[in-house]
């Protein structure tokens, strides 16, 4: 099966998402938002209503669908990322997960290595088959030009979840059961690789052209940790995934990898950085090698905030990044609290009044 096939719209003009990821710069630059479906959004929250918890909204291929294309239709974004959670892989790995309105995700904890008896040796991709399903229906509903992105939740992130049982600051846990259990540790990283691996592949055979894995708590990661942890794997995903599909386009997102990310990029082979808003863009645009698109990267509180913080902001990266391909983006996901009004601003100053080339 080949990537690049998808990506034309029926005119033959590739979508510019798509143009970008293959190493073409664009001005203005695509936009697309971490978390673009979601609570921010009135229309989410009235759909959210209509399930009894919220991986049964995820597993509910006619309301996923429809929260994937919700933020796409109101802001006219040039992709749509398809609505799901990372914790659906520890699901179809028999570990059992909830979320508690207000609280965050449950699952239960992984307190000594004799618990990875409770796991299966291999993702049950049936129990996701509704995942494959929502993909499906998002691509009849995306317009032409429109991009879908897959995703899941790098192995160092799900660990974190999978042995604390819950968000935590510092990740402590894991990172304790980590050095306590090396091997053990691994093996659970190596179980995830293979997981991701399935489950990208799936999604990539039903539609998406893209996916991009999250390593939201790559940064609370020592040096050598990092390597063994996030880069090693990562490295791992973009292979195994390439062997099925050779053309397979992967957005990398170490968040808090900070002076690591050259390196990341390199040993990875991802098309393309997600970058965190710790990263000064010009410094990005200088340091890391010109033909690695990247991704980000507005705070999103100053989108939350609106004001001089969102114009100067958008200003700075759009000026940074300008000449080199890039996708517009946040440094990590959109805050519930923003105003929907503000999403529409930016959009308006990314695409109209920012810096011209
Ligand atoms: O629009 C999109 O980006 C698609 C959907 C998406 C969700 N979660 C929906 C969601 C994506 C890409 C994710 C990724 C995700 N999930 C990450 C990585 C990205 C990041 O933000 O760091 C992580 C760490 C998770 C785990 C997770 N899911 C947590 C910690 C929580 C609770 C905190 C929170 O943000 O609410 C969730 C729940 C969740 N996932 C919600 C949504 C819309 C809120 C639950 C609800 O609407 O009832």
């Amino acid at each position: 099966m080949e990537g690049h096939s998808h990506g034309q719209t029926k005119s033959g003009q590739a979508k510019p998402f798509l143009r970008v990821l293959d190493g073409e710069a664009l001005f203005p630059p695509p936009v697309w938002l971490m978390r673009q479906a979601g609570r921010y959004l009135p229309e989410y929250r009235a759909i959210r209503a209509k399930a009894p918890s919220f991986l049964d909204f995820c597993y509910t291929p006619s309301l996923a669908a429809e929260a994937t294309l919700q933020p796409v239709r109101r802001f006219g974004l040039n992709a749509a990322i398809l609505f799901s959670d990372i914790l659906v892989i520890p699901d179809a790995l028999g570990q059992k997960v909830c979320f508690e309105t207000g609280e965050g995700p449950k699952l239960d904890p992984i307190m000594a290595p004799s618990d990875f008896a409770k796991l299966d040796e291999r993702i049950d991709l049936g129990r996701l088959s509704p995942v494959f399903e929502t993909i499906k229906l998002v691509k009849q509903g995306l317009p032409e030009d429109v991009a879908l992105i897959g995703f899941c939740g790098a192995p160092w992130t799900l660990a974190c979840y999978m042995i604390a049982g819950r968000s935590t600051p510092d990740q402590v846990p894991a990172r304790l059961f980590a050095y306590r259990f090396r091997a053990e540790f691994q093996n659970l990283i190596n179980r995830l690789v293979e997981a991701s691996v399935d489950y990208l592949a799936r999604q990539i055979e039903a539609g998406v052209e893209v996916v991009q894995i999250f390593d939201t708590w790559a940064g609370v990661l020592p040096f050598a940790e990092f390597k063994q942890w996030c880069l090693e794997p990562a490295a791992a995903i973009v292979a195994g995934l390439r062997l099925r599909h050779k053309s397979a386009r992967v957005i990398g997102f170490p968040k808090g990898a900070g002076q690591r990310l050259a390196e990341f990029a390199a040993c990875t082979h991802v098309n393309a950085l997600g970058l965190d808003s710790t990263i000064e863009p010009r410094w990005a645009a200088r340091t890391l090698e010109r033909n690695l698109v990247l991704q980000g990267n507005l705070d999103p509180l100053a989108l939350a905030a609106g004001g001089a913080a969102l114009e100067t902001g958008v200003r700075e990266i759009l000026s940074a990044f300008c000449g080199r391909p890039h996708i517009f983006n946040l440094g990590h996901g959109i805050l519930p609290q923003t105003p929907v009004e503000h999403v529409a601003l930016m959009l308006d100053l990314v695409r109209h009044q920012g810096v011209t080339p």
